[in-house]
């Protein structure tokens, strides 16, 4: 087996060459730049190869990608990095995976490439990291107790994450590009305030204030459950005034601003606590939840990714765009993250 990772100089494509070693399977390092993608061998590590091509060269990405299994691209964002890349893999005739969370990039992949990735016989899985895979599976999973589904929300915590400068980019990226809507069959810009101001976290006794997010599961998630509204929100306390400041800021500003920061965390830093929890209220009035938590955002991203592709290689799906929860067991992979400090459940609560 042999994977491709795209975008293999960053914080996120280093874990990925890490995990695919670690799992014994072979490694094609790939990028915009030679001497980065050097620099990311690590020192006495042979069993890589490195095959440097821009994104705006698409025949050499053909090239870089060609006799691979697989592509994972890590390069983001993917907003304005991440289509050629797509393309590519598809015209190698290879599966593609990425850590992408951004909604509008998750709508340009579906909407464009599905005929093509068909017609390839590959399966295409953007949003393969450990936000939104964990919670586009856990709407599935809540929703399929109470459905038909008149209100799914998904509500993210994230305690002490340090994230890396292109985790920045990307997150300044989804605010400032608009978000959508999902309603009664249709996609729609959003913009407005969300329906749902406070939540209960788990091991909470109160509600804590939420803000609206635009999370990719708003495009993922109505292509596997039949809901009326999906609705993505965020504890408002992770705006702190620092990010606000930066939402604020020129482009340029933006840049310069994250170029100064450190690549991303280190070792001992990483394992902040997540909680993702969907709620589902059914059409007749019952409602489910359920509640995904992990540790190590960047770990886990690593993990799911290359699991993520061997499953397609091995056991196989169908071609097309699809969404986490289309293209695997949602109970099973989720089970699968288990040992990596992941855990999950869903109840019937009313
Ligand atoms: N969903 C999740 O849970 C999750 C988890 C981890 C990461 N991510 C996402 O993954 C992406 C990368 O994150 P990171 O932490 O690895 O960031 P990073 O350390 O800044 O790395 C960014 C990577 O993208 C490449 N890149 C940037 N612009 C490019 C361009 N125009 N053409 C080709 N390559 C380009 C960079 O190449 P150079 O080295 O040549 O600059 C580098 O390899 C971000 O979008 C982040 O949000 C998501």
């Amino acid at each position: 087996m042999k994977i491709a990772v795209y975008g293999a100089s960053g914080y996120t494509g280093k874990l990925m060459i890490t995990e695919l070693r670690r799992r014994g399977f072979g490694a094609v390092l790939s990028g915009r730049n030679a001497e980065r993608l050097r620099d990311a061998v690590e020192a006495g590590v042979t069993d890589v190869e490195v095959r440097p091509a821009g994104t705006d060269d698409e025949s050499a990405l053909v090239e870089a990608f060609r006799g691979c299994d697989a592509v994972i691209n890590c390069a983001g964002p993917f907003i304005s990095v991440g289509e050629p890349v797509v393309r590519a893999a598809i015209a190698a005739g290879c599966h593609y995976v990425d850590t992408s969370a951004e909604q509008l990039f998750l709508q340009r992949i579906f909407d464009t490439y599905a005929e093509d990735a068909k017609r390839a016989g590959v399966s295409v899985v953007p949003a393969m990291g450990y936000d939104i895979l964990p919670g586009d599976m856990i709407a599935h999973l809540t929703a399929e107790r109470v459905e038909p589904v008149e209100e799914l929300t998904i509500a993210y915590r994230v305690g002490e994450f340090d994230m890396t400068r292109g985790t920045i980019r990307s997150a300044v990226e989804m605010i400032k590009g608009g978000d959508l809507v999902y309603e009664d069959g249709e996609w729609g810009r959003g913009g407005i305030p969300a329906k749902r101001t406070s939540f209960a976290y788990p091991g909470d006794s109160e509600e804590s204030p939420t803000v609206r997010w635009p999370g990719a599961e708003i495009v993922s998630v109505p292509r596997h459950v039949r809901t009326h509204r999906v609705e993505v929100i965020i504890d408002a306390a992770a705006f702190t005034p620092e990010m606000s400041a930066l939402l604020q800021s020129p482009a340029d500003e933006v840049d310069m601003f994250v170029s100064g920061l450190p690549e991303g965390p280190s070792t001992d830093r990483r394992p902040a606590a997540t909680f993702t929890v969907a709620e589902a209220l059914g059409d007749d009035g019952r409602q489910a939840r359920g509640v995904v938590q992990g540790v190590d955002i960047y770990e886990i991203t690593a993990v799911i990714a290359v699991e993520g592709v061997r499953r397609l290689i091995d056991d196989g799906a169908i071609g097309g765009v699809l969404a986490p929860a289309q293209a695997y067991d949602c109970a099973g992979f989720l089970d699968f993250l288990a040992p990596h400090g992941t855990t999950w459940n869903v109840a019937i609560t009313s």
